[in-house]
């Protein structure tokens, strides 16, 4: 077992988490998550996307975002871009603002690519090559998420192969990162282990991650048995919160509070300060008036009130 000593959690709550939230959350208090989740140790934070305003309202105030966060040398901010055109509008902001690594997302279901960004995996590989070409050239590292990797809600089983095809794509078209996405939550550890073999096949260990939906509670198993593979490099989301909006009945990622719960139980080091983590998950929980969507923070809070 070559299991990783320390873990790097990429905290995809401001994007992934908020963009499916019907009532606008305003710039401000996105902003405060993230400031929030940088005080708890986060060294990656998923920030916002620019998509279209007219498919995912939510991440409308994208630019505003950018522009409000005080940033920190060591932290890397990322965004979701869908084409040249979210590429370009990241980057008309002054240089401070702009992300420091953007990411591309394809599927590895036809459905899922045309519900999600309306075309096919083939065109979505072809729009992606001049945005991968421009960020890089500009300095910004680009991450790829493959979705639908264990499971599609409209085709149902995908097969590794067609997972490995993704990879295979994006790596020739300079994607330097494969983040393998469970959009659903339907995986089981076996199939995430395929999924991540099939990735593997076109990406070093160092580059690749796993992003986990915990719609059936299968996400932390699904954590362990990638970490069984060495994979140090994980997608979670603040209280749990999210799902996304091409996927109905997908609930929201795992749970950073959770992922490091296990984490440190297990001796693996994460650099996070779980009770600032639960404080910044109670933050967002507490304005979006529901309770964090975290066992562990859950736990943790009956045992400080008591
Ligand atoms: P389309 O309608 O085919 O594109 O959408 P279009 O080029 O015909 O443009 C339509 C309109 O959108 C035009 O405006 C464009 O200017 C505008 P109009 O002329 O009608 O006024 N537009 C944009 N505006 C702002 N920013 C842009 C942009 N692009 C076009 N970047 C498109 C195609 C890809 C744009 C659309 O399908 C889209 O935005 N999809 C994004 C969907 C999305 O955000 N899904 C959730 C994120 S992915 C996710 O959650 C999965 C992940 O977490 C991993 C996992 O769990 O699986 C990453
Ligand atoms: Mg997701």
């Amino acid at each position: 077992m070559n299991m990783p000593a320390k873990v790097k959690l990429v905290d995809v709550g401001p994007r992934d988490g908020l963009q499916n939230e019907k009532g606008q959350v305003p710039a401000e208090v996105k902003i405060e998550l993230v400031h929030r989740l940088q005080d708890a140790g986060l060294k990656e934070i998923e920030v916002t996307s620019f998509v279209s305003p007219k498919w995912v309202p939510q991440m409308a105030d994208n630019a505003q975002v950018m522009a409000g966060i005080e940033r920190r040398p060591d932290v890397r901010y990322s965004v979701l871009v869908p084409n040249l055109k979210g590429l370009e509008a990241a980057l008309s902001a002054p240089r401070e603002h702009w992300p420091d690594e953007v990411v591309v997302f394809a599927a590895a279901s036809e459905a899922f690519s045309q519900r999600n960004i309306n075309c096919s995996i083939a065109e979505s590989i072809e729009r992606f090559a001049p945005v991968v070409e421009k960020a890089r050239s500009a300095g910004i590292y680009v991450r790829g998420a493959i979705s639908v990797a264990v499971g599609c809600p409209y085709q149902g089983e995908v097969p590794p192969e067609a997972v490995g095809e993704v990879a295979r794509l994006m790596k020739a078209i300079g994607v330097q990162h494969a983040g393998v996405a469970d959009t659903v939550g339907m995986g089981t550890p076996r199939k995430v282990q395929r999924a991540m073999e099939a990735t593997l096949k076109h990406y070093d260990l160092a580059d690749v991650s796993g992003h986990f939906h915990d719609t059936y509670g299968q996400a932390l198993a699904n954590t362990v048995a990638c970490l069984e593979m060495g994979i140090w490099q994980y997608d979670s989301s603040s209280a749990g919160l999210g799902g996304c909006p091409y996927a109905k009945g997908a609930t929201g990622n795992v749970a950073t509070e959770d992922v490091v719960y296990l984490l440190h139980g297990m001796g693996i080091e994460t650099g996070i300060d779980l009770d600032k983590l639960i404080d910044a998950g109670v933050f967002i929980s507490d304005f979006l008036q529901r309770k964090p969507n975290s066992r562990a923070a859950t736990a943790l809070l009956n045992k400080r009130a008591a």
